[in-house]
C-alpha cells in the first residue's frame, strides 16, 4: 500500500472515532442511565450505515492447503487446534527466503513449524527458560536449525537484530510488540511479519503514537480505550462468559453499596482480578473490595436489595457496551494503521493482511512490511 493508501485510512478512522467519541470513550460501569436523546436501535441503525461506507484496510486472508498437507503430523504434535490453525494461516503468508528472528517465541511452535516446512534457520526469543528448553528439544528431536536464545527482549541493545533477517511474532502484547517495531526499523531488518495483540498492556498510562501521522490525531487514548480494541466475547468459552457475567454484577452490587455509605458517586476502579475468584462467595468479593477502599464491611441482609439494584444497572452497562462494540473494530484499525504508517516512515513497503479466520483468533490481523 502506498503512503496515501494508508494515511486515507487512517484519516477515515481517526475522523470516525473523533466524530463519535461520546459513543465509546466513555465508561458504562459508571454510567447510571441513558445518556444519549435516541434509543440504541436508533443509534445502532445510524451507525451501521456509516460504519457499512469505510474502506477495508486488511488484504484477504491467503489460504494454502498445501502448507498442512507437506508437514507430516508429528511436527505439530503438542500444538492446540486453534493455535495450529493461527500458524497455518500465518505460513501461508509468509513469503520470506531469509533467515528467521522469532519474538516472545514462547515454545517456538510457529518458528519450529517455518524451519521445517522452508528450510530457513530460525532464532528464537523467549525469557522463559522453560519454555526455551522446551522448544529446543522440539528443534532437536526433530533435527531442526531452530536454536533459542534466552533473552529479555525489552533489554536488548538498540538495534541488536541481524539486518538480513526476517523477524517474525504471533501475538505479541503491547510493549513487546511495540519494541518489536523499535528493534526492527533501527536495525533495518529486511522484513517483519508480526500479528499484534493486547494493545493495553503497556507501562505508558496513555497512548503514546508510533507514527507522525497518528501523532497529530487529536484522539487521546487511555488504557481502558485500548482495552476496548480487544473486547470481544465471540471467542470465549461458556465457562469464561458465565464468570465474566457473575463479575460484572459483583462489581456493580459493590459500586451500589459503596456510593451508599459514601455518599460519593463518582466511580472508584477497583483492581482487577483472576476469573476464578468470581466463582466463589458474593461476600467475599465484597469484603475484599471494602477492604480494598477503606470502607465498612456491609451486613449480609443488605446484600440482596444491592444484588436486585445492580441487576437493573447491568442492563443498562451491556446496552451501553453493545453500542461501544461498533467501535471496537474501527479502533483496532487505527492502531494498526498508526503501526503500518510508523513502518512506512521508517522506509518499509507496508501492508495489512488477514492470517486466519476470526474464531479462530480474533487478533487475526499480519502486518507485512519489507524494507525498500
Ligand atoms: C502471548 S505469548 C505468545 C507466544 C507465541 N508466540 C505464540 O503465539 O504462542 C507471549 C510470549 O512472550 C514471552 N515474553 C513475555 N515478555 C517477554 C520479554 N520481555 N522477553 C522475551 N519474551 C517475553 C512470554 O514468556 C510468552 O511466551
Amino acid at each position: 500500500m502506498t503512503t496515501d493508501t494508508l494515511r486515507q485510512y487512517f484519516e477515515h478512522y481517526d475522523q470516525l472515532l473523533l466524530q463519535h467519541q461520546h459513543y465509546w470513550q466513555f465508561n458504562p460501569f459508571a454510567t447510571r442511565q441513558w445518556p444519549w436523546p435516541n434509543s440504541a436501535e436508533q443509534i445502532q441503525q445510524q451507525l451501521h450505515h456509516q460504519l457499512s461506507q469505510l474502506p477495508n484496510p486488511l488484504q484477504p486472508m491467503v489460504t494454502d492447503k498445501t502448507v498442512r498437507l507437506a508437514r507430516p503430523f508429528w511436527l505439530s504434535n503438542g500444538i492446540t487446534g486453534r493455535k495450529l490453525a493461527q500458524i497455518d494461516g500465518f505460513l501461508a503468508s509468509f513469503t520470506s527466503q531469509n533467515p528467521v528472528v522469532e519474538w516472545c517465541a514462547g515454545k517456538g511452535h510457529l518458528g519450529r513449524l517455518l524451519s521445517f516446512q522452508r528450510e530457513l534457520p530460525v532464532t528464537s526469543l523467549e525469557w522463559q527458560a522453560n519454555l526455551c528448553a522446551q522448544g529446543q528439544a522440539l528443534a532437536e528431536r526433530f533435527k531442526l536449525s531452530q536454536r533459542f536464545n534466552q533473552v529479555n527482549v525489552m533489554q536488548l541493545a538498540p538495534a541488536s537484530l541481524p539486518t538480513d533477517s526476517a523477524v517474525v511474532a504471533l501475538h505479541a502484547c503491547g510493549d513487546l510488540h511495540r519494541r518489536l517495531l523499535e528493534q526492527v526499523t533501527q536495525s533495518g531488518c529486511c522484513e517483519l511479519f508480526v500479528a499484534p495483540c493486547c494493545y493495553h498492556l503497556q507501562a505508558t498510562e496513555d497512548y503514546q503514537p508510533l507514527s507522525a501521522i497518528a501523532g497529530q490525531s487529536l484522539l487521546r487514548l487511555s488504557k481502558a480505550d485500548l482495552k476496548l480494541a480487544v473486547q470481544q466475547f465471540i471467542t470465549a468459552g461458556q465457562r469464561t462468559q458465565r464468570l465474566r457475567n457473575i463479575e460484572q454484577l459483583w462489581r456493580l452490587v459493590f459500586e451500589l453499596y459503596r456510593t451508599e455509605v459514601t455518599g460519593c458517586d463518582h466511580y472508584q476502579p477497583l483492581p482487577s482480578l483472576a476469573k476464578q475468584q468470581f466463582s466463589g462467595e458474593l461476600k467475599d468479593f465484597i469484603n475484599w473490595a471494602c477492604a480494598q477502599q477503606r470502607i465498612p464491611q456491609p451486613q449480609s441482609r443488605q446484600l440482596p436489595t444491592f444484588v436486585e439494584q445492580a441487576k437493573q444497572r447491568l442492563l443498562l452497562v451491556r446496552a451501553l457496551d453493545q453500542i461501544r462494540q461498533l467501535f471496537r473494530q474501527p479502533l483496532e484499525y487505527w492502531l494498526l494503521l498508526d503501526r503500518a504508517l510508523f513502518l512506512q516512515q521508517c522506509g518499509y513497503q507496508v501492508r495489512l493482511q488477514q492470517f486466519c479466520e476470526v474464531s479462530d483468533s480474533p487478533r487475526n490481523t499480519l502486518i507485512i512490511a519489507r524494507r525498500h
